[in-house]
């Protein structure tokens, strides 16, 4: 992992999590789901922007049959959540009578996901559950149940591997947080 800071539209991060780190939460949570899921074919609901970078590294370790889907919710900008969370896009799939494994980058104060999951539920699949890389218990201000939690972390500001500051940061392979 890079030592030095980095900055992004001029404000400074420092290295948080390497590569290797992020690698290997990824895969426990994988092997996770592979246990709870065998015998079954999810449906994974990658949530865009954010969780392409996660998704495409746990669906490495996935080795049940399953399908993904890949969606967009909500908007963000800055360093707080605006709370605002537009139309489900992109979701053209049957879920009726599916599992869906919902794949966040980030959990923050739970707003996108409080509002998420009620709208999948709508629709008659026969679960739905949520995989998150981040989540900052901290900042949860909604009744959640955060099923698979690749690693939880302070209520900071992280940038890299998918998870931008305005748009910048997303393809760093770490993950580093706001000074
Ligand atoms: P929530 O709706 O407040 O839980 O926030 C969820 C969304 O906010 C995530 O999908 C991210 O896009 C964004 N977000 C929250 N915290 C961070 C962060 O520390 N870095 C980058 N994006 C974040």
């Amino acid at each position: 992992m890079g030592s030095s800071l980095i900055t992004l539209h001029g404000k400074d991060f420092q290295p948080y999590l390497s590569a290797s780190q992020l690698a290997e939460a990824v895969e426990n949570l994988a092997a996770r789901i592979n246990a709870d899921y065998a015998g079954r074919q999810p449906l994974f609901v990658v949530v865009l922007t954010g969780g392409f970078m996660f998704a495409s590294d746990l669906l490495k370790y996935i080795t049940l049959p399953c399908e993904v889907v890949f969606i967009r919710v909500s908007s963000y900008e800055g360093t707080e959540s605006s709370g605002m969370v537009k139309e489900v896009l992109g979701l053209r799939e049957e879920v009726q009578g599916r599992d869906l494994i919902v794949v966040e980058d980030i959990v923050d104060t739970g707003t996108t996901m409080h509002h998420l999951v009620p709208k999948l539920q709508s629709q008659g699949p026969a679960s739905v559950v949520i995989a998150t890389l981040f989540f900052k218990p901290e900042s949860l201000r909604h009744e959640l149940t955060l099923n698979y939690v690749a690693k939880e972390i302070p209520n900071d500001f992280v940038v890299g591997y998918g998870l931008d500051y305005d748009g910048l940061g997303r393809n760093l392979p770490d993950v580093y947080v706001a000074v």
